[in-house]
């Protein structure tokens, strides 16, 4: 994937806000014309907005571009171009919220934080055998909680994008049947 290539925060937050309610397979063309249209972070963050609209054509909910690229204005306006390292800095940007946070924490900066979506709620709560409603807010923090001391401290990145895709490709909302000792091992 090409958001793997390398650990720069600015692609590691655009692939996780892209990859938002759209498909790997889908993401990855825009992806890679959005990082030829805009190869740095202050080139989106100064462009205008029919350009980064039309970056975003096809993949829908047009407010998460608009959000990312407020927040991308703020991190080089007030930041020195410099994405927050820590939980409270990155959270406080538009758009960020405790997913993207953990995502781009634990990807670009190695911090052990958890990335929890809704494919990895499914995995965990297949694995852990936790049955609460998913939709509830307060349900991501218990599966946070359940993750932290999981989460390996050496590569918390390799470990978060590893749920993500056993979650993408293999555990999946239909598969009921899930592996769990083999799941069990790579946890
Ligand atoms: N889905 C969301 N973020 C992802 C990532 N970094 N890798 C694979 N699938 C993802």
């Amino acid at each position: 994937m090409p958001w793997r290539e390398n650990t720069d925060p600015y692609r590691i937050w655009v692939s996780e806000i892209m990859l938002q309610q759209t498909k790997v397979d889908t993401v990855m063309p825009y992806f890679e014309r959005f990082m030829t249209w805009f190869p740095t972070m202050k080139d989106f963050a100064d462009a205008p907005e029919e350009r980064i609209l039309k970056a975003w054509e096809g993949l829908g909910y047009y407010s998460r571009v608009r959000n990312l690229q407020a927040a991308m204005k703020t991190v080089v306006t007030e930041m020195d171009g410099v994405v927050p390292s820590d939980l409270d800095g990155i959270l406080a940007l538009k758009g960020v919220g405790p997913y993207t946070a953990g995502a781009v924490l634990s990807i670009a900066y190695e911090k052990p934080e958890p990335a929890v979506d809704g494919n990895v709620m499914r995995v965990i709560s297949r694995i852990l055998e936790i049955d609460d409603d998913i939709m509830k807010q307060k349900t991501r923090k218990k599966f946070e909680a359940a993750l932290y001391p999981l989460i390996d401290p050496e590569k918390p990145g390799e470990f978060n994008q590893a749920l993500m895709e056993i979650g993408a490709l293999v555990c999946t909302p239909k598969k009921t049947d899930v592996p769990h000792l083999s799941i069990a091992r790579v946890l």
